[in-house]
């Protein structure tokens, strides 16, 4: 670690030591900066991302609250825009690498060594909320993709997510009840969530050229309307002839949940930021449906978190 470098993450940990601290969901501290919740681990990271990151004009970010579709829409968009150069799926990176590996996690792998990138991909993801972006990002004219869920699912997800990793570390996991009440009350990492979502939601209306606004549950629905939809916005739309010779159908198939769960890399590999948040890759990939929380929450705890959401987000002319 260079002088410069010392002193500035010992400045970022001074700012950290000054804000409001509690446990979160996985019982670990988290911090209050600029009215969302973050873990340690991404928050100095952030930091330092605020302070130095600059994007490529070639850029597109992946953006999302976590447990909302992320990986999915990393994979979709990674194998997207790298059809014509690995000639079709059956050469995809996707085969051998998690999706998360393919696409690199602003706030983590870019803060420090913003190179750490193949440069030919033009994608880079992050759960930072809109507001707190680094501002060469909002001023820049790099297009972003946000994708969010019904609350009640993503917060069972997250449930489960969090859950698996403390067994993995032989910690007993918060119960759901406990977890539930504190995402209610907003706080779970990048949230409060509504306001996650809030954020990328206006933005998508000042800025629609900039920023597509995508549904986890509009994506099943219709998922390749969504692969071509993507592309488009991407910049680099199917051609009539690549439409013919099924190349988005290709692409469905292999983002779909069934073909990435059942890869060996995705059922046996492990994805480690750090030593504390090694965890297997299967995690990710838990059940990939829409209502799950139907199976998890008592239909007074969905009420509840319905009317939470509907309150936040009324005026705003988002239903979720
Ligand atoms: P569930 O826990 O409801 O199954 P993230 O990628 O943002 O962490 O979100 C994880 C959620 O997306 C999990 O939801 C996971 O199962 C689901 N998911 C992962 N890959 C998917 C895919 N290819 N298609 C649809 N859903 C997927």
């Amino acid at each position: 670690e260079s002088a410069e470098g010392g002193n500035e993450a010992k400045s970022y940990r001074e700012v950290m030591s000054s804000l409001p601290r509690v446990k979160n969901l996985s019982a670990n501290d988290c911090y209050l900066y600029q009215g969302f919740w973050y873990d340690s681990l991404f928050l100095e990271r952030l930091m330092s991302a605020q302070d130095h990151f600059i994007p490529l004009s070639t850029d597109i970010f992946i953006t999302s609250c976590p447990k909302t579709g992320t990986t999915w829409l990393k994979a979709l968009t990674f194998a997207i825009c790298t059809r014509s150069r690995l000639s079709g799926s059956s050469a995809s990176s996707l085969l051998t690498k998690m999706p998360h590996e393919c696409v690199p996690l602003l706030e983590y792998d870019l803060a420090q060594n913003p190179l750490k990138r193949d440069c030919a991909v033009p994608l880079v993801s992050t759960h930072v909320p809109y507001s707190s972006l680094p501002k060469s990002i909002i001023s820049s004219c790099c297009k972003m993709i946000y994708i969010c869920r019904d609350a009640k699912d993503a917060f069972v997800s997250l449930w489960y997510f969090i859950a698996d990793m403390q067994r993995s570390k032989n910690v007993e996991p918060v119960s759901l009840e406990e977890a539930f009440e504190l995402f209610c009350s907003g706080i779970s990492s990048y949230g409060p969530y509504w306001d996650h979502v809030l954020g990328y939601w206006r933005a998508s209306l000042e800025f629609p050229e900039k920023i597509l606004f995508l549904t986890y549950e509009e994506m099943k629905r219709d998922t390749a309307a969504h692969v071509k939809k993507l592309a488009e916005f991407m910049g680099c739309s199917f051609t009539a002839e690549e439409e013919e010779e099924g190349e988005v159908q290709k692409i469905v198939s292999m983002c779909s949940f069934e073909k990435l769960s059942n890869l060996e890399v995705n059922k046996n590999g492990m994805h480690s930021l750090d030593t504390s948040y090694a965890v297997k890759n299967s995690v990710f990939f838990r059940k990939g449906e829409i209502g799950d929380w139907e199976n998890n929450l008592t239909p007074e705890m969905g009420a509840r978190l319905d009317d939470i959401m509907e309150q936040k987000l009324k005026g705003s002319g988002l239903k979720l």
